[in-house]
Formats: C-alpha cells, structure tokens, sequence
C-alpha cells in the first residue's frame, strides 16, 4: 500500500481558522492589532514570493502585516537603523528580515539587532540559547511546522529514532534539538555531507527528515518500510517546485510521507503568524 500523504495545506487551513479565533479575541481584549513588520532588501524573486505569502496568511487571521521593501544596494548601517526604529515602535509585534540578504550585509550581526521579544523567526541568538536550554521564548517556523505535522496525524516521537539529514542552523540543527527535548522523546540521529554510509543510517529511521536542499536526493533503498519521511525541501528545477524526496518512488516504501509542495511549506508559514501573536501577547501584558 502506498504512504499516507501528510497533508500540510489541510492542516494549515484548519490551523489558521483556529488562530483568527484568537487574533480576534485578542484585538477585542486589547484595543490593538497583532502587527507583523516584513523586512525585504533587494528584488530576489523567491524572497519576493515568500514575503506575499507571508502577508496574504496574516490578512487571512487578522494579523496586520507591513512592508519594507529596501533597496538591493542598502547598507548595513542603513538596515541596522530600520530595525532600530522596529524595535522602538510599540505599535510592531514581530520583525521579520527576509534572508538571504544582500553580500554587503551581515546576517547575523542584524539577526542579532532584532529585539528577541519580537523575533518571530526564532533566529535571535537569545532565542537560540534558549531554545537549546529547553525554555524556548518562541519556536523556529519550520521545524515547529515538522513537530506539528508529526503530533495532528498522531505519528508518535517518544522512543522513535528520527534520523535528520541536513544540519542547517534554519531546520536540521533546532529540530534535532527539539525531537530529543522531554516530551517529544525522540533518539535523534543528525546526518550531514560527511556522514559515512548516509543510506544505511536513514534506513534506522522510524522518522526520516530530510532538509539537504538537492532535489529527488532520498531513494527508496533509504527508506525503512513503513517509515514517516518529512521532506523540507524546495527545489525549483526544470520540472516546477521538487522536494529533496524522490516522491513516486519512496511512496511505496514509506508509512507516511510529506508531499512537495503542500507539506511542512504552509506549516511553516503557520508558526510564523502563532508567534507573532505570541508575541503580541508578550508586549501588551
Ligand atoms: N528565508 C528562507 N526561509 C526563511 C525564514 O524562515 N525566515 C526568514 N526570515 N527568511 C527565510
């Protein structure tokens, strides 16, 4: 029998009907809008369409959300001084810098500007700190969307050996921490490019998560029979948006799978808007 496809686009559609809910009652309790500030410096497509997305889930909730779009040239002092003025102005809950950010500029140096109470993204390094400490202020997007994909369709973490391919500082690296935090219980296993025998360890997988970032880069020879696979990739290629999963193929090894897209993308995007309001919460009180 094929996988059971883990269907994100449901799930996010059922989960943001759940937050306007709350956005609504928050607005009614507190005279004030949950406010989301994008940052965007340059033109880059991808980013472009990622930055609507983002606005278009805030409009559904009733998040409010604003834009600034930079130019592809603007400095580092120049942005250092926009998230200056984000930080000071009450009125602005969450401050998202779209990355990758132009070479001028240095990431972490203005990950580091962004207020940590209003770091919805997670990827303060206070917030990282914590968030390796057990006492998260607020989750990453992404592997909070992997987690919540795993727990709605009941697909238990305790004793289970997950096996993360990728080690990236967005998903790879906060999600091995997450799955072995009390609670979810995992045996967390982190590949990356220098692992030996790459195949073998993914077959231990009773949860195979895959964020690598190469199209098609999962076989069925690496699946075990019945497993979860999470495919967080999205490769744009000659054939439209692909996963890092070869999909057809591990479908009919796996118990469940993640398709590409409408997987952990709209789960993703879902945590951001939980911890904006979060956020809001945090400020108003
Ligand atoms: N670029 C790719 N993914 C992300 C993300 O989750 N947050 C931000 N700010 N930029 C990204």
């Amino acid at each position: 029998m094929p996988a059971a496809l883990l269907d994100g686009k449901t799930l996010a559609r059922q989960i943001r009907s759940e937050l306007a809910v709350e956005v609504a009652d928050f607005i009614e309790n507190n005279v004030t809008v949950p406010t989301l500030t994008a940052v965007l410096v340059g033109t880059d497509p991808a980013s472009e369409v990622y930055v609507r997305n983002k606005r278009r889930d805030c409009d559904e909730v009733g998040i409010q959300s604003r834009l600034h779009q930079l130019p592809e040239k603007t400095t580092q002092d120049e942005l250092l001084a926009l998230i200056g003025k984000l930080n000071k102005d009450d009125s602005v809950h969450g401050i998202l810098v779209q990355l990758p950010v132009p070479k001028q500029i240095d990431t972490e140096l203005v990950l580091d500007a962004i207020n940590p109470l209003k770091d919805v993204d997670a990827f303060h390094s206070e917030n990282v700190g914590r968030l390796m400490q057990g006492r998260p202020r607020y989750l990453p997007c992404t592997p909070h969307g992997v987690l919540e994909l795993l727990a709605r369709n009941e697909i238990p973490t305790v004793g289970q050996h997950a096996v993360i391919i990728g080690r990236s500082d967005i998903v790879g690296k906060p999600l091995s921490v997450m799955l072995a935090q009390r609670g979810k219980d995992a045996t967390v296993t982190l590949c990356h490019s220098r692992t030996k025998d790459l195949p073998s360890v993914a077959r231990q997988a009773d949860i195979l998560i895959v964020a690598i970032g190469k199209p098609n880069f999962v076989t069925a020879d690496m699946v075990k029979p019945g497993a979860t696979v999470i495919d967080v990739g999205i490769n744009r290629t000659d054939k439209g948006l692909v996963g890092d999963v070869d999909f057809d193929a591990v479908r009919e090894v796996a118990g469940y799978l993640s398709p590409v897209p409408g997987g952990v993308g709209p789960l993703t995007r879902v945590m951001l808007l939980v911890n904006t309001l979060a956020a809001a919460r945090r400020l108003e009180q």
